[in-house]
């Protein structure tokens, strides 16, 4: 395994290996058994970045928490400390089950965040949470009182690092801003939809008719290049499985790589696989990590086998020549 550090406070800030493990359907669609098997496989491998959400999964017609009370079983059954960094989030949680967050948030109110973090502990049964990123933004409530609130919880010692994921890039830039100015901790993390395809980002999103928050582009990636020191995890780093099943990329939730550049990227990606005698997915999640700004791959995995081969990309380095093939496809 390979670390990197996340965040700069030599009282916050943590080490972490270069690919994260993602859990949003351990405790649901993935049984008990086979979400213990695939976190103790992570960890045997040197693994210490998962990621959880304190609404993970509603749309199992909850409003979320499976995930955070397996991966607290987790801990207690392995005995697991300080050394693996659980990630998890505030702000996306539906107000009633079998509902979704779409105009339907709990938010980030000073209020929600600082019951919902309360309830991330307990489910997580840790004293700290690790990383608490602000999910999805919250028009609705000023922007001073959410970052005032995050900072509240890291001064009582109750969150270590704030992130933050889903947000228009104008709105991070202006939170950090807020707190900078205010001598407050500010956002640390970043985390976003991101991997090799290209998404078209002129689609409306569900929470805004101006695109997806969620899809890590130009403003993002060279507000990164001036503040190196933040870290960008970039999520559905896989597409889901659909790198290896059309099928899967055919879904309208992947609507956005629909576009005429997306074979050329394809072609590129099996060439260059086929040249390093690795996958396609390896390649993917190499080339995230070994960028000239390097992004942390948060794979999801619902088998040991699927993360074995994450695993295996850790190691894989693409020479230039096949980066330079994978960039310049289009
Ligand atoms: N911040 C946010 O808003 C946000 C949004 C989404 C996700 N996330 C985080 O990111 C994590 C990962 O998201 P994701 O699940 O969408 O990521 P992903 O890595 O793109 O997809 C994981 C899925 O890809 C398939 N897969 C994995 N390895 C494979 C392999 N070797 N061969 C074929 N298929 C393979 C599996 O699907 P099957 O199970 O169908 O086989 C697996 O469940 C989540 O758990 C969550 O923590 C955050």
């Amino acid at each position: 395994m390979k670390y990197r550090t996340i965040g700069t406070d030599p009282k916050t800030r943590r080490e972490v290996s270069v690919l994260a493990l993602g859990t949003m359907h351990f405790g649901t669609a993935t049984d008990e058994a086979t979400s213990f098997a695939i976190l103790d496989r992570y960890a045997a491998a040197g693994g210490t970045f998962i990621d959880t959400s304190g609404n993970y999964a509603f749309w199992a017609g909850t409003q979320g928490g499976e995930s955070e009370e397996l991966l607290g079983r987790w801990r207690r059954s392995r005995g697991i400390g300080e050394e693996i960094v659980i990630a998890t989030k505030v702000g996306a949680r539906p107000l009633a089950p079998g509902t979704s967050f779409v105009g339907n948030a709990e938010g980030l109110s000073a209020t929600v965040i600082r019951e919902s973090a309360a309830r991330s502990r307990d489910r997580l049964g840790v004293p700290r949470l690790d990383l608490l990123y602000a999910h999805i933004e919250d028009p609705k409530v000023p922007l001073a009182q959410t970052v005032e609130a995050f900072a509240a919880l890291v001064a009582e010692g109750s969150v270590g690092l704030l992130g933050v994921s889903n947000h228009w890039a104008w709105r991070v830039e202006q939170a950090r801003a807020l707190a900078a100015a205010a001598g407050l901790p500010g956002y640390e993390v970043l985390q976003y939809q991101h991997s090799y395809l290209r998404p078209r980002t002129d689609l409306p999103g569900s929470l805004s008719p101006d695109g997806r928050q969620g899809l890590l582009g130009g403003d993002l990636l060279s507000y990164l290049r001036a503040h190196r020191q933040l870290t960008m995890v970039g999520y559905s780093p896989l597409l889901k499985g659909g790198y290896t099943r059309q099928d899967k990329l055919a879904a309208p939730e992947f609507a956005e790589y629909a576009h005429p550049g997306t074979p050329a990227r394809l072609a590129a990606l099996r060439e260059v696989a086929k040249d390093a005698g690795a996958t396609v997915n390896q390649v993917v999640l190499a080339w995230l990590i070994g960028g000239d700004i390097p992004i942390i791959p948060l794979a999801g995995a619902s088998t040991v086998t699927q993360l074995d081969e994450s695993l295996a990309a850790v190691d894989l380095e693409l020479t230039a020549e096949q980066r330079t093939m994978l960039d310049a496809a289009w």
